[in-house]
């Protein structure tokens, strides 16, 4: 078990989550982040970091989120830094089915 990243993420990227996370599990995508079930230790400290309200105890998330984390982790590069989220990131917080619009397998 792990956190997940879910929707919330997709367009956002405020990455305060990378800030605070003390084994560097999180992988970035071009739409988001996910995090790496394989190194992520369960601490939570990302959870309530995230001004999106992206981040899920993985029994709590969707299995898509679940599955999503762990396939895309194995694909995307790690980030262990911070980084200014995306100029219009404010414009897609809490918009509604970001996934079928915008959601990337691409890497960063
Ligand atoms: Fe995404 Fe929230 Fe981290 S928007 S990059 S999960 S702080």
């Amino acid at each position: 078990m792990s956190y997940v990243v879910t929707e919330a993420c997709i367009r956002c990227k405020y990455t305060d989550c990378v800030a605070i996370c003390p084994v560097d599990a999180f992988r970035e995508g071009r739409s988001m982040l996910v995090i790496d079930p394989a190194v992520c230790i369960d601490c939570g400290v990302c959870e309530p970091e995230c001004p999106a309200a992206a981040i899920a105890f993985d029994m709590d998330a969707a299995p898509l989120w679940r599955d999503l984390n762990q396939r895309m982790a194995a694909q995307w590069p790690a980030i262990s830094e911070p980084r200014p989220a995306p100029p219009d990131a404010d414009l897609f917080r809490g918009e509604a089915d970001k996934f079928d619009r915008y959601f990337s397998e691409a890497a960063a």
